[in-house]
């Protein structure tokens, strides 16, 4: 963090201390219109702050906070191109790909918005053939799709495919993305060889997994539809067309993007093609153009109604004010149920860093390990910990105001569980509340003393809410937009680099060195103690 930024932090802190005694329900006391006062909108979407343990006050800082860091400067650099990834000297560009209206887009001196929007009409027009079967298989139309990437390359599309489900309306996609055989062997073995399309996905087209996975899907297509069937039926999304092509992949079947989209931002390139081939390329346009919404709104929206930084500068308060280790990411809505997994990488691969833009140690906490499960299965599981457990983790709720699979009085009681945790969190149950309840319910005096404390919930417990109208394709766009500008605000605010990924490259250099001595190849030798015993005790229990 840089200087003025942490001075303004320790302003925060103080405002904190002094505030020792403050609660959510007293904040909610002191100010009837709270819930008006502390909600913002974007698009679609209505942002419900007011359940975090923070007053007036407190919220000026965190602004002051933002302005210290320079966020409207950072801001303007990432929007206009320049290399704000510096140790891989980059721009971060991602914003650009949603970007449907025409404006010149430069990046490196250059006007990038025709390359994206002649990739954008391929990638269309590839989606309208094979939902429409003029684009077919050697055994007819296409009736299944298999993306095979990992990371960025997986998680974007299997989230927002999940996501879409009620939108899907072409073939049947499905995705391999762990090095495991057990991934690859359970999807192929339920399709037919002559009515799938496979598409390989990968940035650099070098990664193990997805390279493994590629050639095992390629052997098992010749094997029963032949060499001379693979054009046909394999399409690859690349940064890398040199090596798709040397891959076998034909031209006309590779679609491209840039260096200047990061794997983890990447679902609005050519890699969401399978979302395309899913629910076509008009809901794909409105997906894009909901993240495009945010990003105007990013930019323009006054500090207070921004919902990006909002989200961003409360989490940093969590985080760097009041200590707290995780972020809890809840939906209420059953097709997000990929959505933390995809939260995963975009936060903690972007803010999981311990050295500044500078080249230093960082002062304090930066991205917390965010986590989750859709509700209300959550609440059966870990809600326990989240009420009356030792740590406090802050929580996001998502939910729709309507479901797109209306039945029943489902979607009501989906909505009144949702409500119901975010005010037990914040107000809780007092001892009191608690010994009354159980006076009321004739119970003795020594049992109701034995068992109130364990009944009592402290509250006091923050959520923030995020209410829209339904889960349609824009909406996605505009809620995955919100977290990759928050990502973005709090990179900034930390002032490190939240667009490169050093911290996954040992383990990569690690397997590759013991790969040999896996397979028998090589001897044990100057390893860990523990990784020879393990590789030895590893070879004692192969079979054959
Ligand atoms: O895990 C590291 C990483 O580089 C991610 O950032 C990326 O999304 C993933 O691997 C996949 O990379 P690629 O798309 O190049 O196969």
């Amino acid at each position: 963090m840089k200087q003025e930024a942490q001075n303004a932090l320790q302003q925060v802190k103080r405002l904190h201390a002094e505030a020792a005694d403050q609660t959510i329900a007293g904040l909610f006391e002191q100010d009837p219109d709270r819930f008006e006062n502390l909600s913002a909108k974007c698009g679609d979407i209505h942002f419900d702050y007011s359940k975090n343990n923070l007053n007036a006050d407190q919220l000026d800082g965190l602004f002051a906070l933002a302005d210290a860091a320079d966020l409207a400067g950072r801001r303007a650099a990432l929007f206009s191109g320049e290399h704000i990834n510096v140790t891989e000297d980059r721009a971060v560009q991602h914003t650009a790909l949603r970007d449907l209206t025409n404006a010149n887009i430069i990046v490196d001196g250059e006007n990038v918005q025709p390359e994206i929007a002649a990739v954008r009409q391929r990638m269309a027009a590839f989606s309208n053939g094979v939902r429409d079967g003029s684009i077919a298989g050697q055994g007819g139309p296409f009736t299944d799709i298999v993306n095979i990437g990992i990371g960025g390359s997986d998680l974007g599309p299997v989230m927002v495919a999940a996501a879409l489900t009620p939108y899907q309306n072409g073939p049947n996609v499905h995705f391999v993305s762990n090095v495991d055989g057990a991934d690859i062997v359970d999807v192929l073995s339920g399709l037919n060889a002559d009515t799938t399309l496979f598409i390989v996905a990968s940035k650099t087209f070098t990664t193990q997994e997805t390279m493994t996975n590629a050639q095992t899907a390629r052997d098992w297509f010749v094997e029963r539809c032949g060499e001379a069937a693979v054009e046909a039926h394999f399409a690859a999304l690349s940064t890398a067309l040199e090596k798709t092509k040397a891959f076998g992949i034909r031209d006309d079947r590779a679609f491209g993007f840039w260096d200047w989209v990061g794997g983890r931002y990447s679902v609005w390139s050519a890699i969401g093609l399978s979302v395309m081939l899913a629910v076509g390329p008009d809901a794909f346009q409105e997906f894009l153009g909901g993240a495009h919404a945010v990003d105007q709104h990013f930019q323009t929206a006054s500090a207070r109604e921004n919902v990006p930084l909002l989200m961003a500068l409360i989490g940093i308060y969590h985080r760097n004010v009041c200590g707290y280790d995780t972020h809890a990411v809840l939906p209420y809505d059953q097709h997000l149920h990929r959505f933390a997994a995809y939260l995963q990488q975009l936060d903690m691969e972007s803010n999981g860093k311990r050295i500044t833009l500078d080249g230093e140690d960082v002062a304090g906490q930066t991205g917390p390990i965010v986590w989750g499960e859709p509700g209300t299965n959550g609440q059966h599981a870990f809600y326990q910990l989240i009420h009356q457990g030792t740590s406090i983790i802050p929580a996001d709720f998502l939910i729709a105001a309507n479901a797109n699979d209306p039945i029943g009085n489902h979607h009501q009681k989906l909505v009144a569980n949702a409500f119901a945790q975010t005010e037990a969190l914040a107000l809780g149950k007092s001892r009191q509340q608690v010994e009354q309840q159980l006076q009321e319910a004739g119970l003795p005096a020594d049992k109701i003393a034995s068992l109130a404390p364990h009944k009592a919930f402290p509250g006091n417990r923050p959520t923030s809410t995020f209410l829209y109208p339904k889960l349609t394709p824009h909406v996605l766009g505009q809620l995955i937009a919100l977290y990759e500008h928050k990502v973005f605000v709090q990179g900034v605010i930390w002032n490190i680099n939240s667009y490169d990924q050093w911290g996954v490259e040992l383990g990569k250099e690690l397997a590759g060195e013991l790969l040999p001595m896996v397979k028998g190849e090589a001897p044990a030798e100057d390893r860990n103690g523990s990784t020879s015993g393990l590789l030895t005790a590893f070879h004692a229990m192969r079979e054959g």
